[in-house]
């Protein structure tokens, strides 16, 4: 037998003995690669005369030619076999009864965020942002509390230790919102107009008050703003946050280091079977704490209080969530109990926008 005649008859062997893909691909690259036996043969070629080329050419095109295609016909063979494999051991059995998927909800808090950020966006209001590890200047300074001020007293502040004083300031979990306010007007032009959501921290535990709640503080910084921008604004979020035209709002003086004047709002009530409903005004509930920004605040940001005026306002996500949707224990809020979830929690899909109903 001649050489060729030897490499054709290995080669046909190994290639019949391929039994995966992988091993046929190695064949194909021991013959057919750029060191392969049968490329090899190939670059013989041309260092032949004329008449040895006429003889051997065509041999040597020959096996090349036995060869690829041989390798075809097993890749092929293999590649059904596979499919024949797969088909019969991946099966779906249609008749089993769907599995019961577990489905999780929007928490309520989630849900009532994303209520009022639609509801805001749609009055131009921006989204900010603060940290939940705050700084004494930030969290009480800036907002015209100073150390010795007795509204220190009125928050149940959670200090961090002095060791972890940043900057010479005492780090606190923040106790309200409001320090978003300053934050933005420190990092940002006026006019502006946000509301900052999150999380808040008090040392306080009862049924409505857990050690870690949700604000939300609304912030408006102009030319010439005044109450009665206020009272628009709080009128507007609250028909359309309660999905109520009745919705009556009393303002009623009050105090706050950071705003002056200083409003309490509260929202007026009708009993119906014995339940309280928002709307009308049998009974009133406070909603929400706001005022006319400070000129000590608006100063302390580094902006001329004589140029710029606004208004600010805090309110409680987790409270507002009680009122709208009718839960009574604050705390069960953050028990993670799975009944109480996909009691009170909302379906992933619906997204609240103002115009199919920002409630449920
Ligand atoms: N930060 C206040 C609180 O937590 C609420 C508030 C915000 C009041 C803005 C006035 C203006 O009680």
């Amino acid at each position: 037998m001649s050489d060729i005649e030897t490499l054709q008859t290995e080669l046909m062997a190994a290639i019949d003995s391929a039994d995966t893909l992988e091993a046929i691909e190695a064949v194909r690259v021991s013959a057919l690669g750029k060191q392969g036996s049968v490329s090899a043969l190939l670059k013989t070629m041309g260092g032949m005369s004329p008449e040895e080329r006429q003889t051997q050419g065509p041999i040597i095109n020959g096996l090349r030619e036995s060869i690829t295609s041989a390798l075809a016909t097993k890749k092929a063979e293999l590649e059904t076999a596979e499919l024949n494999r797969r088909l019969s051991t991946e099966r779906i059995d249609m008749t089993l009864p769907a599995p019961d998927i577990p489905r999780g909800t929007i928490h309520p808090v989630s849900q009532v965020m994303d209520e009022l950020a639609e509801i805001f966006a749609d009055m131009g209001f921006a989204v900010a942002e603060g940290p939940e590890i705050e700084d004494d200047w930030h969290n009480f300074t800036a907002l015209n509390i100073p150390e010795t001020h007795p509204a220190r007293a009125m928050h149940d502040t959670f200090y961090f230790p002095d060791d972890m004083a940043r900057d010479g300031q005492k780090m606190v979990l923040r106790t309200h919102t409001s320090p978003v306010q300053i934050r933005t007007m420190t990092s940002q032009e006026p006019p502006i107009r946000i509301i900052a959501p999150g999380r808040v921290y008090r040392s306080d535990s009862d049924a409505t008050h857990t050690p870690m709640f949700h604000q939300i503080e609304g912030l408006v910084i102009d030319k010439g703003i005044h109450l009665g921008h206020l009272k628009w604004t709080l009128e507007t979020f609250l028909k359309a946050y309660f999905e109520r035209e009745d919705v009556v709002l009393r303002l009623r003086p009050s105090y706050f280091p950071f705003t002056e004047p200083s409003v309490e709002v509260d929202v007026g009530y009708s009993v119906i079977n014995g339940k309280r409903v928002i709307g009308g005004s049998e009974g009133w509930m406070e909603v929400l704490g706001s005022g006319m920004v400070h000129r000590k605040v608006i100063e302390a940001c580094g902006l001329d209080p004589d140029v710029w005026q606004g208004f600010a306002f805090g309110t409680g996500v987790d409270r507002l969530a009680m009122l709208k949707y009718g839960m009574d224990d604050l705390r069960a809020f953050f028990d993670g109990d799975n009944r109480w979830l996909q009691h009170y929690g909302f379906n992933a899909l619906d997204v609240p926008t103002l115009s199919g109903g920002v409630g449920a």
